[in-house]
């Protein structure tokens, strides 16, 4: 079976939308990767078909119901036990690159959707059949109309790990954020191509020298100086990890 994503929401048309798209999109054509949706609204239980209620103690807005939602998720948990379920909402742990590698090694993951004000609290306190809690995660302090596209963001990182969607196997592993033991937490070194010179500018010298040892340098050289200029609260991790380990390195390499 491969990788299934199963995506809880209220919109289910908007998906895959750009998941169907590129590499994401050409995986899941291949079957490297398989998307469900499941329509909340087909799990409330009145004849105008409710998901949404009013807010106990006022304010603005709706609630989506915990019943409604539940069952849903339950639904959902009875066709895929195994996975985690996430609900993307701007309070809770911000996705990182470890989190998205760590759910491309697992078999799949359940997303549940939140729209209008947010979701009952209810169901975040709640242990289902299976043991299973629903995790918080965020992909950054904003604030976006719903969980969908929050859920988009979460699968294409996760998606483009799963094995044979990326091309090269190197062009993870250098990049910003990659999970790679040398590279772990540096921004990424830019990129030149054709044209050697545009509009004045020419790509810099060691990188046409054909040096491969140089250019290796000079790479690292520029990810850690716009590491170090760009964030440097990701600098200072980086430099703590690379003191706390003997050979200047950042860390042992993972296999
Ligand atoms: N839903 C609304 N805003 C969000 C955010 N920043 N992250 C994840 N889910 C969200």
């Amino acid at each position: 079976m491969p990788f299934t994503a199963t995506v809880l929401t209220i919109l289910p048309d908007m998906f895959p939308g750009p998941l169907g798209h590129s590499l994401a999109g050409t995986a899941l054509n291949n079957g490297v990767w398989g998307l469900k949706t499941l329509d909340i609204r087909e799990f409330a239980s009145d004849k105008h078909r409710s998901v949404d209620d009013t807010p106990a103690g006022g304010g603005p807005g709706m609630v989506m119901r915990a019943d409604v939602v539940g069952r849903c998720v339950e639904d959902a948990i009875a066709r895929q036990p195994d996975v985690p379920v996430i609900a993307p909402t701007p309070r809770g742990k911000p996705l990182t690159q470890q989190r998205a590698k760590a759910l491309s090694e697992g078999s799949g993951v359940i997303l549940l959707c939140g729209r209008f004000e947010g979701i009952d609290e209810r169901v975040f306190d709640h242990t289902f059949s299976n043991g299973t809690q629903i995790e918080q995660v965020s992909i950054g302090d904003y604030v976006l109309s719903g969980g969908e596209m929050a859920a988009m963001v979460i699968l294409d990182s996760v998606v483009r790990l799963l094995p044979g969607v990326m091309g090269a196997a190197e062009s993870e592993s250098e990049e910003s954020f990659s999970v790679d033991a040398s590279w772990d937490g540096l921004l990424e070194y830019p990129h030149y191509t054709r044209p050697r010179e545009w509009e004045g500018r020419t790509i810099p010298e060691v990188l046409l020298s054909g040096n491969h040892a140089r250019i290796s340098a000079w790479r690292r050289a520029q990810a850690e100086e716009r590491t170090r200029l760009w964030r440097p609260d990701l600098w200072e991790a980086y430099e703590a990890r690379r003191e706390a380990s003997p050979k200047g390195k950042p860390r042992k390499g993972r296999s």
